[in-house]
């Protein structure tokens, strides 16, 4: 029984068929189809990855159904076992779980349903790393010693986690920048810090992340919107130190004009939506990977 939790179950082999595979569903070249039962629980708020599951659920043919947190019996003390216990009672297959515990699935390991990470605290947010490598593997065809630079809000961001990791696993370099205190020393093993100037000027792969308050215990009272954008934010001006064939990605979504300058979003640089898109194929591979045990080599 597969469980699609964190990057670091994945070889660098494994990473390249699952992109690969994300790919020919986007190019019309593969399809899956399945009966399962799945279940989407999210207990944290989410747009892109909840709705691209659905979109991907929908296209493998899939039984999908939507926990809702707000009218569920958790609001009467119901525990996340106990959730996903009832839901695997009634006969679903697969659970696809985001979670503000960042180790919630270590309570999951006795049951007998599927699971699907859709993001777990500050830990892991495999799925989003997988649509963010089927992104940069598009542009440039490879990863070895192409620079990427991960910039901002490093320690709270799951996709930072995830993306260090991979990206390091994949032979990219890695560049991190952003506030002191939003880094953390253990993160040199994955790459290295510098100036924000200095990262968008030598990156291939500029990657903002979300400002995340909700995870700050001053809830962001150590900088205003503006002195965030002018100090650690791509600004129009650091976007003209990007190189030519450079490109901007974000997980989204985006404070605009705080992580990036809200006209950068869509420019031509600018690969947001193209993730958000991505992300629909790459969690139908995601699926096939889970449901049929096995991914197809030949496509
Ligand atoms: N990138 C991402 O996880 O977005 P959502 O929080 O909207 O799912």
């Amino acid at each position: 029984m597969r469980n699609f939790v964190s990057v670091e179950q994945f070889t660098n082999e494994e990473i390249m068929t699952l992109i690969q595979r994300a790919l020919a569903f986007q190019k019309g070249e593969a399809s899956f189809k399945t009966d399962a039962k799945i279940v989407n629980m999210f207990f944290e708020s989410s747009t892109r990855t909840k709705h691209s599951f659905e979109m991907a659920e929908h296209l493998v043919g899939a039984n999908f159904f939507n926990f809702d947190v707000g009218s569920s019996s958790v609001n009467k003390g119901e525990t996340l076992y106990d959730s996903v216990l009832t839901m695997q009672a009634l006969g679903m297959d697969i659970a696809v779980i985001r979670h503000q515990d960042s180790n919630y699935m270590d309570q999951l390991v006795n049951l007998n349903i599927q699971i699907i990470n859709g993001g777990s605290g500050s830990g892991q947010h495999p799925s989003q790393s997988l649509l963010d490598m089927m992104t940069i593997y598009k542009e440039f065809g490879y990863f070895e010693d192409l620079k990427v630079a991960i910039i901002g809000d490093i320690n709270h961001s799951r996709v930072a986690m995830s993306n260090m990791y991979l990206l390091n696993q994949l032979g990219a370099e890695v560049l991190f920048a952003g506030p002191n205190d939003y880094f953390e020393r253990n993160f040199e093993q994955y790459g290295t810090l510098m100036s924000v100037d200095q990262a968008v000027q030598e990156a291939d792969v500029v990657m903002m992340l979300r400002v995340q308050l909700e995870r700050h215990a001053d809830h962001g009272a150590s900088f205003t919107k503006d002195r965030y954008h002018q100090e650690y934010g791509l600004t129009r001006e650091r976007y003209h130190l990007m190189k030519d064939h450079a490109i901007i990605m974000h997980p989204a979504p985006v404070n605009r004009d705080v992580e990036l300058a809200d006209e950068l979003v869509e420019c031509s640089k600018s690969r947001i939506v193209a993730q958000m898109t991505n992300g629909v194929y790459a969690r139908m591979a995601i699926l096939e990977w889970v449901i049929a045990g096995q991914v197809k080599e030949e496509y």
